[in-house]
């Protein structure tokens, strides 16, 4: 691997080592078959479950192991240097149980955070619709109170892990019953509930392994206690999520484009043309030295993003957005000179770099497109009632 590294505290260090380890041993050998398959890889999900992955997001208190953010965001990028559809699934840990964190309650967090830490349960992040998108707030899923229940009617398309997930977080419209007014609220569904069923599961670009469903809710009965914070802060809840998140994504583009500047460096390092090792020509230096400018300034954007998130300093949505615009942006970049450094090998799928540029693009969608990020950034800056 080549970079030039910034400071990590040592536990931290210890962590990303063990799982280097892991990922180039036990999961590089599956890279290839897991994108080919489209599979979900529940072997390496055991393995990662086993090695403590699932529990760094988690506070100690309900079984979680150290729970800083910057942590996490370490372990994801490792990960997603090696398989960014992996690196999408433990990231769904996070993006899915957001919410449960920040606002659930004892009880709540009692019932399925020990099961999550271990890897037992499966979360997803319902949030999506297929008129909601960017728009998030103009979704049309419905909750209706009744008695000590909701029923809950509607779907979400693009769910990452929909079809396998054991609980989703699901975002509904709920209706103030003294004003009338609709708001959005958050309900922990979980796999089973009579009426939840997934759909299509879709067929993608890039991120083979990561299944990507649509959900179905269709007079889904859930109990009141289910749901997350209180009726109509659901949407402050939700962004608050995404600003974490985001950062994570960060760090999984940080790792794809790591992934492809190691793969254009040993290919550079070992071909030869004129004669000579293609590194020797200077059109081939300029392109790793532009990939590796915006890989080190992805990673210095991502570990301090996750530090301020860790110690709660503030403005952190504006910074969150910054973070996830750049190092995606980056990615793109990055990996599409790494199939120009390797030249029609690169566009071969029998190279690792053809896989990390059909990977890369997504993450200029998910989570708030780069288009939105923009928008956040440019609110930030300037004053809500000023854009
Ligand atoms: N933290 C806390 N509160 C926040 C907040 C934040 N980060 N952002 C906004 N809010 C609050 C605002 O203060 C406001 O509160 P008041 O009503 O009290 O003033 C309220 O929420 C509404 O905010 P906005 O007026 O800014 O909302 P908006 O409708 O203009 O939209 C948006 C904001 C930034 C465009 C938002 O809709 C957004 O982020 N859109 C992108 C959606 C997205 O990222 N989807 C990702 C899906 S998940 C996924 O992709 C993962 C996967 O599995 C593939």
């Amino acid at each position: 691997m080549v970079g030039l590294y910034l400071e990590l505290p040592d536990d931290v260090q210890d962590i990303k080592k063990n799982i280097k380890k892991l990922v180039d041993n036990k999961l590089a050998p599956r890279t290839r078959e897991i994108d080919e398959s489209d599979e979900f890889a529940w072997d390496i999900r055991k393995l990662l479950a086993k090695q403590g992955v699932f529990s760094l997001p988690f506070p100690e208190e309900y079984g979680g192991v150290d729970g800083r953010w910057l942590t996490f965001c370490v372990v994801i990028e490792e990960i997603a240097r090696v398989n960014a559809a992996v690196s999408m699934s433990v990231g769904c840990t996070a993006l899915g149980t957001g919410a449960l964190c920040f606002a659930g309650t004892e009880e709540q967090k009692r019932k399925y955070i020990p099961r999550l830490v271990t890897g037992e349960l499966i979360p997803a992040f319902g949030l999506t619709e297929p008129n909601a998108g960017s728009d998030a707030s103009g979704l049309k899923t419905k909750a209706v109170r009744q008695g000590d229940e909701y029923v809950i009617n509607g779907s979400k398309c693009f769910i990452t892990q929909g079809n396998i997930a054991d609980i989703v977080t699901v975002a509904a419209k709920t209706t103030d019953s003294e004003t009338g007014k609709k708001s959005i609220s958050l309900f922990i569904v979980e796999k089973g509930t009579p009426g939840f069923s997934y759909g299509t599961v879709e067929k993608k670009m890039g991120l083979h392994g990561s299944p990507t469903a649509e959900l179905i809710f269709e007079d889904v009965r859930v109990p009141a206690i289910n749901r997350i914070g209180a009726e109509g802060e659901g949407f402050k809840i939700l962004m608050r999520t995404l600003d974490r998140s985001r950062i994570m994504v960060g760090a999984q583009c940080l790792g794809i484009a790591q992934g492809a500047l190691d793969e254009a460096v040993k290919y550079a390092r070992t071909r030869e043309q004129f004669g000579q090792p293609i590194s020797k020509f200077q059109g081939v230096q300029f392109l790793l030295a532009e990939m590796q400018t915006l890989v080190e300034a992805s990673r210095h954007l991502v570990y301090d993003a996750a530090n301020r998130w860790d110690q709660k300093i503030e403005p952190i949505t504006q910074f969150a957005s910054i973070t996830k615009l750049f190092c995606s942006e980056a990615c793109v970049k990055v990996t599409d000179k790494a199939v120009q450094v390797l030249g029609g090998y690169g566009y071969m799928r029998e190279y690792n770099v053809e896989r990390m540029m059909r990977d890369a693009k997504h993450a200029t969608l998910v989570e708030g497109t780069s288009q939105i990020q923009k928008l956040i950034i440019a609110r930030g800056l300037l004053g809500k009632e000023y854009v």
